[in-house]
């Protein structure tokens, strides 16, 4: 097992990584706060994980709750579902809420951890290969509303987070792949060795196999709490795990939240944003080409969705969490391997780059 610490002084907390951790119950144990354990997951993974999960808890009596599976159930409803679970079975101000499930289940009982009694302790089980690299570590945690992804929401650091690389054997093909987007994006936005070794190693990481897949987990696991420690409420560098993010949080909006996995919305955002790096003269074209061809390699998505307007992008890029003043911002890479702040980018290129995308691709280098 591997353990990794997002240092974050008395809010500190380790991210264990290994095969077979699911039923190592003192790791639960000693994150749990009192007797009262509420896990949270839905009906996909509840069949799959739950009665494992509630095993290492036998003699405290822990209570589950289902909700339903999906991005579109990321709401202030299904959270206050969580409020109805806990106030109904007279959880107090010392219980433990698990999220146990993907970045759905996590951001969402995250959220409720934070605002039930005003914080109560709350450990992360990632289940998909997104959950255990980005969305459980960090402390975000909050809810989309219709009209900006994740616009609600607090930070709010976990425990603990339990990742169980066996979980993946039953993760679809299509999950696993959203999950290596956010992957790939560690590579660039911060070490271009990690992004070759990608490269290198992508057809074993599509094929699971564990090495490969342990530390693909364990090298962004890293990269997150390195610059999560360094900005925990995202006033300056924390942004850059943003990248891709703009173009992609207004696709899953603007395309109704379900219909592209957040990891698929990511790698079409990757390709506008490393484009828009291009055109800034940061990247070179063959660069472009090289990042566009390793999301294609891995099956994901590269082009952007042709319902949206070009005025329909900009309006949804307008609710944007990095925006200042009403300016749309956005991160690029200033090389391969190295993302900067947030920058303000003129409408005027934005609305090319979101016109022309494509275009500037198939010119040679
Ligand atoms: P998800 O939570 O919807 O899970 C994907 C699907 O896989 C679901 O159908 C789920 O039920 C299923 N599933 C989960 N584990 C499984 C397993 N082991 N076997 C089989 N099926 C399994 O999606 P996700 O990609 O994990 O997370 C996306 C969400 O995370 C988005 O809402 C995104 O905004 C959020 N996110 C948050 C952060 C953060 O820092 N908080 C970072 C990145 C993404
Ligand atoms: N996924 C972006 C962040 O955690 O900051």
């Amino acid at each position: 097992m591997d353990t990794l610490d997002v240092e974050l002084g008395d809010r500190s907390y380790p991210i264990y990584i290994g095969d077979g951790l699911f039923t190592q119950k003192e790791l639960l144990l000693d994150l749990l706060a009192g007797h009262q354990v509420l896990v949270v997951t839905n009906t996909t993974v509840s069949p799959l994980y739950l009665d494992k999960i509630l095993a290492q808890l036998d003699g405290l009596n822990p209570r589950a709750l289902e909700l339903e599976d999906g991005e579109q159930y990321k709401t202030l409803d299904t959270v206050t579902r969580i409020f109805d679970a806990l106030l109904e079975q007279r959880f107090s101000r010392n219980s433990t809420l698990i999220a146990l499930g993907g970045g759905v289940i996590g951001d969402i009982t995250g959220f409720a951890a934070a605002c039930y009694q005003r914080g109560v302790n709350f450990i992360q089980i990632p289940t998909t290969l997104l959950a255990q690299v980005d969305s459980s570590v960090g402390g975000k945690t909050g809810v989309n509303h219709p009209l900006g992804k994740n616009m609600i929401g607090a930070f709010y650091q976990p425990k603990g987070v339990i990742i169980d690389i066996s979980a993946l054997t039953t993760l679809p093909d299509r999950e696993l792949k959203a999950g290596i987007a956010e992957v790939i994006k560690y590579g660039l936005i911060d070490d271009s060795e990690f992004f070759e070794w990608i490269e290198l190693n992508l057809d074993n990481i599509l094929k699971r196999e564990r090495k490969v897949l342990t530390h693909a987990i364990r090298r962004s696991c890293e990269i997150k709490a390195e610059i999560v420690a360094a900005d925990e409420k995202e006033a300056g560098i924390r942004a850059i795990l943003n990248f891709g993010h703009t173009f992609g949080h207004a696709i899953e909006a603007g395309c109704g939240y379900g219909v592209y996995l957040h990891g698929e919305a990511v790698s079409i955002g990757m390709c506008l944003a490393a484009e828009l790096s291009c055109r800034l003269d940061y990247i070179s074209l063959k660069q472009l080409h090289r990042i566009i061809a390793l999301l294609e390699r891995t099956g994901l998505p590269t082009t952007l969705p042709e319902q949206l307007s070009t005025n329909e992008y900009l309006k949804l890029m307008a609710v944007d969490k990095k925006n200042i003043d009403g300016e749309i911002r956005v991160i690029v890479l200033e090389q391969m391997g190295k993302a900067g702040l947030p920058v303000s980018i003129d409408t005027v290129l934005l609305k090319k780059t979101i016109q022309d995308y494509g275009v500037i691709r198939s010119n040679e280098s």
